[in-house]
């Protein structure tokens, strides 16, 4: 089968597309026949292998462990494993997988949930580690109640598009931040207030949730947008430098939290069945919209990561085979 394949760590160029073997599926496996793929930022960290942090947590010291990237995955059942017993073959499904940027990947069938009617292989694809970050991000981490002021800065991005439509729908009055090209798209994902960046940045306006999804902003500015006992959640940014990421920031306002009322919090999602089961339902009753970019064939995945890498992107990098 084709895939999307690296063999070092480095920028896209270190991808190309190669015939490599079909994978072989465990009992608890499926086998999916991919129908489309979307990046999200993990891929991009995998394949450069920044921060080195992540190449001691198990992907790889020298080189990715795994050779395909792409984890975000929707296709169709192509065989299961013998203990597999909620999905069969022919099944249209969503979810996470080994290696979606390819022709078949494997999953684990617990990562893996039936994809609602009407929603495309495209749409479906562009949900499950974005969103799911974004959900567990507001409600696990930011615990979000109805009512309460959030604001998402990286309004615009891959988990940003996700997290706006969440806060509305848990119930929350939402700020998004973002650029000034990205504000018709904030503004159109239900966001009450939009803040063009480049313009003004945070006022006197105090929230009881921050979700930081562009980790750039000093944390007693963050703190003075919090209200006395506001939550401030650290997602992720791209400025945290190549060997930590951004990890000396999350641990410095945890450990300040331990002095204060306000909770200042990191984050590592999880996948969960339960979450991408949670997405699908609000995706068949639409009330989560995915939103795409652009589509790129399977030959064009180094032009997808490469704007990915450019933070330009006003919703999802689909990719399908
Ligand atoms: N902890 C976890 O488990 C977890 C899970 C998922 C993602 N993450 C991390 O979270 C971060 C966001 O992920 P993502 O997938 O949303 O990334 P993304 O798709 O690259 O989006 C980042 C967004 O931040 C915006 N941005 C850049 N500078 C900004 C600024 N100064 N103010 C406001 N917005 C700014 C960018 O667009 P504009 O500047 O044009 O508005 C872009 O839309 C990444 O670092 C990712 O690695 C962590």
């Amino acid at each position: 089968m084709k895939a999307v394949v690296q063999d070092s760590y480095g920028s896209a160029d270190v991808l190309r597309t190669a015939d490599v073997e079909m994978p072989v599926i465990g009992a608890d496996d499926v086998l999916l026949r991919v129908r489309a793929a979307s990046l999200h930022r993990g891929d991009w960290h995998v394949m450069t292998g920044v921060p080195s942090l992540i190449r001691v947590f198990g992907f790889g010291l020298r080189r990715p462990k795994g050779r395909i990237r792409g984890t975000d995955v929707a296709g169709v059942a192509h065989s299961v494993g013998s203990g597999v017993t909620d999905l069969k073959p022919g099944d249209e499904v969503f979810g996470v997988c080994r290696g979606a940027l390819a022709e078949y990947a494997s999953a684990s069938a617990r990562l893996l949930v039936k994809k609602p009617a009407g929603i495309s292989f495209e749409q479906a694809a562009a949900v499950p580690t974005s969103a799911v970050s974004a959900l567990q991000a507001l409600r696990d981490a930011g615990r979000l109640t109805a009512g309460q002021r959030v604001l998402v800065i990286g309004a615009a991005g891959g988990v940003g598009i996700y997290a706006v439509q969440l806060a509305k729908h848990l119930g929350g009055i939402v700020t998004g931040i973002c650029s000034s090209s990205k504000v018709e798209l904030v503004t159109s994902l239900g966001a009450d207030t939009v803040i063009d960046y480049t313009r003004s940045d945070l006022g006197s306006e105090r929230y009881d949730l921050i979700l930081d999804l562009a980790g750039n902003r000093m944390l007693s500015l963050l703190r003075r947008s919090l209200t006395p006992t506001g939550t401030l959640v650290i997602v992720g940014g791209e400025n945290g430098g190549h060997i930590l990421g951004g990890a000396q920031r999350i641990i410095g306002a945890m450990i300040l939290s331990l002095v204060l009322r306000q909770r200042l919090t990191g984050f590592a999602a999880a996948h969960r069945l339960e979450d991408l089961l949670l997405l699908a339902d609000l995706l068949a009753a639409g009330s989560l919209t995915p939103v795409i970019h652009r589509v790129y064939p399977l030959s064009e995945a180094i032009d997808a990561m490469r704007m990915l890498e450019s933070g330009d992107p006003q919703g999802k990098l689909i990719i399908t085979p």
